[in-house]
């Protein structure tokens, strides 16, 4: 629960990670910046403005944001990507610190205007950087703001930086003084400008060290800054990134670059096959996303009709994969010619909630171009999603209510639509048009049940109750102290004497089990239970066992045997 046992489970699971394909990395725990409890909702300025973003296009979007209405739905974030820069032969022009010139020719009242405009209007303000420092710089020699040390001090002439525009970014070396002040003072810069977002481009394992000091810097510029990373990102690291920053592109770019413009600019500006590439990426990384760090599938193309290479069943499977994955949600497209019928996609508030609930889904049918998914939200009912990915033929797709993760029959509404429809036993179908999509919620018929969130409950000195693991129901889970004795106590009500079956939901992300006894009004029913690894401390397992309850008033204690303490612990579900 301390963070250096964060940290020594985080390389523990690296080692474990690296000796087997079976072993699962656990999770290292979210950024603690406090930032993107939900995933970011808003415009990019990438996938249609693309090379030649100016004032004038952003405030267009800007406007277009708030008078389409999108603004009211959560959609607040314009984000000016690349391309506000000006290069000579040496690659970047430079301000008098080293820090990237703006254009003035496209921005000519600058950036903070533009960030004051954005403000304005209730909506925030994303800027774009990439790892190095800029050769000119390094020419120049200039100082670093607020230090007696200068370009040349912190630059590794011998390698150059990934970069999509100017290019010419050396290396930083990070053992040097001065190194994490210039990072400082170009986020110093980014926060007097009124920046609320950051994204972080061309980034790679390797520049795991810019990112450190990008977090450090966003951290000490006294603004709250969403920090995204881009793109491609190693899975590899994903517990890195998780700590480190709010976002991280899991894939390379969503745009075909297949347009007529420049470039491969203008419409179309994606196919279905980029879009159908984040089905594999959205399940492997699932359990990286969650409050405060999430798995970002890249721009929402949305908005502009067919011309954007999707048809509409693409486009509602394009938003519900992201809103299932709860990946950001940032417009690519042109919102000042937005089409009737995708506001009304992108305004559809329950696919915007499935998409802000916090929990990221898991896939559970995967065959051919069959594809189902769900996550079971806080309140307990299950939202599901199933897809036919293919090009050609109808598919009808199955699940049983037991793989999604419950028993009986669920009532059922179709979230595109709206329409609840009967209850429905056992399994649920649909038959899918190519590209179709069925995003439904499912609540469980279970008359009688009753959850009794552990946070609500009582637990041993020491505990608690935190939110970095996903999955969990109600506000967070109790993670008790890593010793035997270490207890969790929940007062159940029954109206009568009874045998009632109880389900205690669990995680344990290590190998080890975490047995534990679990006593009913003082007397031990069941010694030693094991609450075994589940893989990770996102996956939430069930233990279920029948107690005896008395009419009234019950407790329900579990105590921890064994020095490991107890598994993290969520909830208890009285039958
Ligand atoms: C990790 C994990 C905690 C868990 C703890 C433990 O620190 O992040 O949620 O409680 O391990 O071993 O109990």
């Amino acid at each position: 629960m301390s963070r250096p046992r964060t940290i020594l489970l985080a390389a523990l699971a690296l080692l474990l990670a690296a000796a087997g394909p079976t072993a699962v990395p656990s999770p290292a725990a979210a950024s603690d910046n406090g930032l993107s409890l939900r995933p970011a909702m808003g415009w990019s300025s990438w996938s249609f403005v693309r090379r030649q973003p100016t004032e004038a296009k952003l405030k267009a979007q800007a406007d277009a944001l708030v008078s389409s209405g999108l603004q009211d739905h959560g959609y607040v974030y314009i984000n000016l990507d690349d391309f506000y820069q000006k290069c000579d032969a040496n690659g970047f022009t430079v301000d008098q610190y080293g820090r990237w010139a703006v254009d003035e020719a496209k921005f000519p009242s600058g950036i903070k205007a533009l960030a004051d405009f954005i403000h304005s209007k209730g909506l925030k303000f994303g800027f774009y950087v990439t790892p190095g420092i800029a050769k000119n710089a390094v020419t120049r020699n200039t100082p670093i703001e607020g230090t007696s040390y200068h370009a040349k001090d912190i630059a590794d002439t011998s390698k150059q930086e990934k970069n999509y525009n100017c290019k010419n970014m050396y290396y930083i070396d990070y053992s040097k003084p001065g190194s994490q002040e210039f990072v400082n003072s170009w986020a110093r810069q980014f926060a007097s400008w009124g920046v609320d977002y950051l994204k972080i481009d061309g980034v790679g394992s390797h520049d795991i060290p810019d990112v450190r000091a990008w977090d450090k810097a966003l951290r000490a510029s006294g603004r709250s800054i969403n920090y995204a990373l881009s793109n491609n990102l190693a899975i590899a690291d994903a517990p890195t990134w998780r700590q480190l920053a709010n976002s991280w592109r899991t894939q390379g770019d969503v745009e075909c670059y297949c347009g007529p413009g420049p470039n491969g600019s203008g419409f179309p500006l994606t196919t279905w096959d980029k879009v159908a590439t984040r089905f594999n990426s959205a399940a492997s990384w699932q359990q990286y996303a969650g409050p405060g760090g999430w798995n970002d599938l890249d721009s929402l193309e949305i908005g502009n009709g067919d011309q954007v290479g999707l048809n509409a069943d693409q486009r509602r499977s394009h938003m519900t994969l992201w809103a299932m994955a709860a990946s950001p949600l940032l417009l690519g497209t042109d919102l000042t010619a937005l089409t009737a019928t995708d506001k009304a996609m992108l305004t559809n508030d329950r696919l915007i909630a499935v998409n802000q609930d916090g929990v990221a889904a898991g896939r559970i049918v995967n065959s051919g171009s069959q594809q189902v998914w769900s996550k079971r939200e806080a309140g307990g009912d299950y939202i599901v999603a199933l897809f036919n990915t293919g090009t050609s033929g109808n598919q009808t797709v199955s699940v049983n209510w037991s793989q999604v993760g419950f028993p009986g029959a669920a009532a059922v509404t179709d979230l595109w639509s709206g329409r609840s429809g009967p209850v429905v036993s056992g399994s649920y179908s649909a038959t899918l048009r190519p590209g179709e999509t069925r995003l439904i919620r499912a609540t469980p018929q279970s008359s009688t049940a009753v959850r009794y969130e552990a946070e609500n409950a009582s637990y041993s000195a020491g505990s608690t109750v935190d939110s970095d693991h996903g999955g969990f129901s109600g506000s967070g889970f109790v993670n008790t102290p890593n010793a035997a004795g270490a207890y969790m106590e929940w007062t159940v009500e029954s109206a009568t004497a009874n045998d009632t079956s109880i389900a205690i939901r669990y995680a344990n992300g290590t190998a080890a089990g975490r047995p534990m006894d679990v006593a009913v009004n003082g007397a031990v029913v069941s010694a030693g239970r094991p609450f075994n690894g589940t893989g990770a401390w996102t996956t939430w397992a069930d233990a279920t066992l029948t107690v005896p309850l008395k009419a009234g008033s019950n407790t329900v204690r579990v105590t921890a045997s064994t020095a490991n303490g107890a598994p993290n612990l969520d909830y208890l579900d009285r039958g």
